[in-house]
């Protein structure tokens, strides 16, 4: 079955809570209806229950790094629709702290990826999961390193790199 592309309007606005280890303690209606999903069945799932199988692990790995070292992050996410399709993401997570700075919990905030990003991460991501595949996720992490610092302006941020290809 060819798997068909769910596309996200400019005021979809698809959000999310976990927990420490990603499972979900809140969705909002958006997040349901784009993955089609019944209400209050994504509660006390993890967030991987979405996820895609050409998502390369190495940009889960970066997220994780930045967020629980108490980072925001932005990257682009192909998630998966329930029961068949996908939809592009340019997602903003960011962990919430408790008053002793501890991590209470961890927030995504995702919108449409836009067109030019689209054109330029989903051929890039197709080269890192080929690379996971054939050499193993240490190859395809200097290969995610490359990339940020060849789109790197002077001392722009990974944060500032991904915004500078959404927009
Ligand atoms: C707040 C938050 C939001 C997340 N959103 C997504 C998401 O939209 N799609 C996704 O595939 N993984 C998301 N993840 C990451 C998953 O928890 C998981 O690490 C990822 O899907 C890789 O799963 P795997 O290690 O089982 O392959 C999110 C994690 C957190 C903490």
């Amino acid at each position: 079955m060819t798997e068909q592309e769910v596309l996200l309007t400019d005021v979809d606005i698809i959000v999310s809570q976990s927990d420490l280890e990603g499972f979900i303690i809140y969705a909002n209606p958006i997040f349901y209806k784009i993955s089609a999903y019944p209400k209050g069945k994504l509660i006390g799932e993890n967030h991987n229950i979405i996820r895609h199988k050409d998502m390369p692990k190495v940009v889960f790995k970066y997220m994780w790094e930045q967020i629980e070292a108490k980072k925001e992050v932005y990257c682009f996410v192909k998630n998966k629709v329930r029961e068949n399709g996908y939809y592009w993401v340019y997602a903003y997570v960011r962990p919430s702290l408790n008053r002793d700075g501890t991590i209470r919990n961890y927030i995504s905030t995702r919108k449409a990826i836009s067109k030019k990003a689209k054109n330029i991460i989903e051929p890039f991501y197709k080269h890192l999961l080929n690379i996971e595949k054939k050499y193993g996720l240490k190859e395809s992490e200097k290969e995610f390193n490359k990339f940020m610092q060849n789109n790197c302006y002077q001392n722009q941020s990974y944060n500032d790199v991904v915004h500078s290809i959404q927009y």
